[in-house]
């Protein structure tokens, strides 16, 4: 896939499916993966031909596996502050949208795919989906919305235990905690997907749209937000940070310190 666009973007039926193409590498989200998608959702905004929009992943087995790490080792602070922001940007586009968003989760959502998948309003899982905000790993928290979205979905007590031990949620255990809608069969995803996407199309537009804007809380989230990008761009000048990224990419475990 090296050489394609890194988004793949297509209207059909009414429906704007964006499929985040980096198979080879997960899927994992470079921040020109962040331009293209909000120039995208930007450019459908207003067009009435378009009444929903579906994210999902190339691939067979990643939805998203979060941020690109491997530029992780270069980041100062004031770096990390304006990645997260990026993400964050993303995220509250779709909080944002005045159209319904679904995430087709195809497989791994973890770090800023499971960000992603819980900005959107629906949550439908293939049987190999797995979910996780495994950043805690990386010397690291959650800084595309993660600790703003996950315990308004699952409650501030699973989202504890999620966040703090970076513990992976297999599809059905992720349907019991109503981080997902539906759980299906992998080959029958995109018609799951495209048949609860139709019944929004055909939807009274302007009701959904009220309906989306009331359920999202927007003064909370925009404090809670801010919060999370200067704590996330703090750790950047932590050493258990450099040290679990440094980890990660040398493929061994991390020894953190507390510094
Ligand atoms: N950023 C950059 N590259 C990533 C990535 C990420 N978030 N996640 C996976 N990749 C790359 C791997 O480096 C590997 O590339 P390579 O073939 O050039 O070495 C490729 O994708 C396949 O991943 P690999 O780790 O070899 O697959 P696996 O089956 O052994 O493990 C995961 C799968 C998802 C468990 C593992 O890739 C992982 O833990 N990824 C990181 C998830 C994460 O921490 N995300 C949060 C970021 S803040």
């Amino acid at each position: 896939m090296s050489g394609e666009n890194p988004i793949l973007v297509e209207v059909e039926g009414g429906v704007c499916w964006i499929r985040l193409n980096r198979p080879n590498k997960l899927n994992s989200m470079t921040l020109e993966m962040h331009d293209q998608i909000q120039e995208a959702m930007d450019k459908f905004v207003d067009d009435a031909e378009v009444r929903c929009v579906v994210f999902t992943g190339v691939g067979e087995r990643a939805f998203c596996a979060g941020a690109d790490i491997t530029n992780f080792p270069k980041l100062s602070p004031d770096d990390a502050k304006e990645f997260s922001k990026k993400g964050q940007k993303t995220i509250q586009k779709i909080l944002g949208y005045p159209k319904p968003v679904i995430a087709a989760v195809n497989g791994y959502a973890l770090g800023g795919g499971c960000e992603l998948a819980t900005a959107c309003d629906f949550r439908i899982a293939s049987e190999k989906a797995r979910f996780s905000q495994p950043e805690i790993s990386l010397g690291l928290i959650p800084g595309w919305g993660g600790t703003q979205l996950l315990p308004s979905i699952v409650g501030p007590a699973k989202a504890k235990e999620l966040i703090m031990t970076g513990a992976m949620v297999k599809a059905p255990e992720a349907l019991q905690m109503g981080l997902v809608n539906e759980v299906v069969e992998p080959e029958k995803l995109e018609e799951a997907v495209g048949a609860l996407a139709q019944t929004l199309v055909g939807g009274p537009s302007i009701a959904l749209r009220k309906t989306k804007k009331l359920l999202n809380d927007y003064a909370n989230l925009t404090e809670g937000l801010s919060a999370e990008a200067k704590a996330f761009s703090e750790l950047f000048s932590t050493e258990d940070t450099r040290e679990g990224v440094a980890a990660f990419l040398e493929k061994r475990k991390p020894d953190f310190k507390g510094k």
